[in-house]
């Protein structure tokens, strides 16, 4: 088995302080930290050599150049200098030293080092991409005891893979297993560093949350904790969401803690695909075994698939997929999400009593508006349609809710007062599928014409914001109410199911 690759904290902060205040909040996620002195200001440089001992875990201690990503702009000599600042007391000191491979150990570090209290960290930062002679670009980097380190930013998920290939060609870089550093930055390398045991990277770093981050900010609480990354052997077993982009998803938070609730030994990742060419690539060379598509794959991916089921071949989306012995099977289950919070409504209200999910006639004598005739009406109107419900379609663009109307066997309206008025035939559930009233466009109501009497069930399928503008009209009018985070969270449940067969475990 591998070694479980360490958490590393990567502290920016501009004082020490400030630095172990961060440090303190992530204690108990953390194997060590790095200490980026170049992030620090200028007057705190005279006490980094105390923070080994402040900090109370292994340090690093990084001083990166502009050049490779970091700021430090004073020269060599000051480099130098402030190195021998921080070995200058040796008894708790520095676990690591960060040094570019071309740089010599500072005079003050050497005893340290060669004492075997500290150890070197040669450093590449290869820049934008991955160098097509990865493993000549890490292959000698380091010298005896030293840690070779090669960070690569790649750009596409083909680079992501080409990285992959080279950590798998070479695990151990010729050393011993987890001997050396290894990962990509961005959003494409977001997967190298949740799966850096794959990877065979000794260390992966980490960074504090903060309230403004950019989609793809690892901290060391939602490695551990979220992607169970201390649990992660050889044998924990894969799944993930495609996307692009896709590290914004809810998907991992509704998917991860549910296996760790059952006990069940996977993870799901989100990996950014740009090009769906490389989604076969992708899942095989990783071994996944089920994911989630989201934009702008549904329809994408399908061609790619070796089955397909009905939702799947009548909507044309496809938001699962299963890998089965003959290849992936497509599903869709935004259709049962969209239905389970319905009909569990209709049910409360003694409008049902079949569990319509299985009889395929739940909504039999039920009738039905949906606003919108893009391709999340139709998933809502086959959803509807499968389970006996009259609908008639309303739409903006009147020739788009006529053809989608004749495909379904619905009736169809324009988006104006005429429409407004056949919706009184159609008022048991009022579906809202448009982008009108999704953040940033919280001010619109696509139906605003539509007068709610409160007997209607109103259904928006946006989860963002929670309450739309259509939706929060109709609740106070009365009416019962289901939000798109609804439908979202069952549409995740019934992925669960697929990928592990069991169902999803409620918190
Ligand atoms: P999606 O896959 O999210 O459904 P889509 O296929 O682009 O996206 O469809 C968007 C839907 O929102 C369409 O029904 C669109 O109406 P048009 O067909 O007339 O374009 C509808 N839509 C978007 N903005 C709208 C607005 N401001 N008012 C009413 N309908 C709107």
């Amino acid at each position: 088995m591998r070694a479980v690759p360490e958490i590393c904290l990567s502290l920016t902060g501009p004082t020490i302080r400030e630095n172990l205040a961060r440090l303190e909040r992530y204690r108990p996620y953390i194997d060590l930290v790095e200490l980026r002195a170049d992030l620090l200001e200028q007057a705190e440089f005279g006490a980094i050599g105390r923070f080994p001992e402040l900090a109370g875990v292994p340090a690093v201690l990084a001083v990166r150049k502009e050049q490779d990503g970091g700021r430090f702009g004073g020269g060599e000599d000051e480099r130098r200098a402030l190195f021998e600042a921080a070995f200058a007391a040796r008894e708790r000191g520095f676990a690591y030293l960060e040094l570019e491979e071309e740089v010599p150990v500072p005079p003050g570090a050497r005893r340290a080092v060669e004492e075997g209290m500290t150890r070197i960290i040669r450093a590449r930062y290869c820049g934008a991409g991955v160098p097509v002679d990865l493993r000549n670009a890490s292959h000698g980097l380091s010298r005896g005891t030293e840690i070779p380190k090669l960070v690569t930013a790649p750009r596409s998920t083909a680079e992501l893979l080409a990285l992959y290939g080279c950590a798998k060609a070479d695990p151990a870089d010729g050393r011993g297993p987890g001997e050396r550093i290894l990962y990509g930055t961005g959003p494409f390398g977001f997967p190298s560093r949740v799966l850096a045991s794959r990877f065979g990277s000794r260390f992966v770093y980490t960074e504090p949350a903060e309230h403004d981050d950019p989609p793809g900010v690892l901290d060391p609480e939602t490695l551990a904790v979220t992607y169970r990354f201390r649990e992660l052997t050889d044998r924990t077993r894969l799944f993930g969401i495609i996307g692009d982009p896709v590290l914004h998803s809810r998907s991992p938070a509704i998917h991860n803690p549910a296996f760790t609730r059952l006990g069940f030994d996977a993870v799901y990742v989100p990996f950014p695909l740009d090009d769906i060419a490389q989604f076969l690539p992708l899942a095989e060379a990783f071994g996944i075994e089920g994911l989630s598509v989201t934009v702008p794959h549904k329809e994408r991916v399908i061609p790619y698939l070796a089955a397909i089921d009905d939702a799947v071949a009548k909507t044309g989306a496809c938001n699962t997929v299963i890998k089965t012995e003959a290849g992936f099977r497509g599903c869709n289950t935004d259709v049962y999400g969209f239905l389970t919070p319905l009909i569990a409504a209709l049910r409360s209200r003694g409008a049902v009593t079949s569990d319509g999910s299985r009889s395929g006639g739940a909504l039999r004598g039920i009738t039905a508006s949906v606003i919108g005739a893009g391709g999340a009406a139709r998933s809502v109107v086959y959803a509807l349609r499968s389970e006996g419900a009259s609908v008639l379609i309303l739409n903006r663009t009147p020739e788009r809710a006529a053809r989608l109307a004749d495909e379904f066997g619905c009736s169809w309206a324009p988006l104006d007062e005429a429409g407004f008025t056949a919706m009184e035939r159609f008022r048991d559930i009022v579906v809202q599928t448009t982008t009108a009233g999704m953040t940033p466009y919280e001010d619109e109501d696509p139906a605003a014409g539509f007068h709610f009497t409160g007997t209607e069930i109103a259904y928006d399928i946006v989860y963002h914001p929670p309450l739309t503008r259509f939706l929060s009209r109709a609740k106070d009018a009365g009416c019962t109410v289901i939000g798109g985070l609804e439908m979202l969270l069952h549409q995740g449940y019934r992925q669960f199911y697929l990928f592990t067969g069991q169902p999803y475990p409620e918190p």
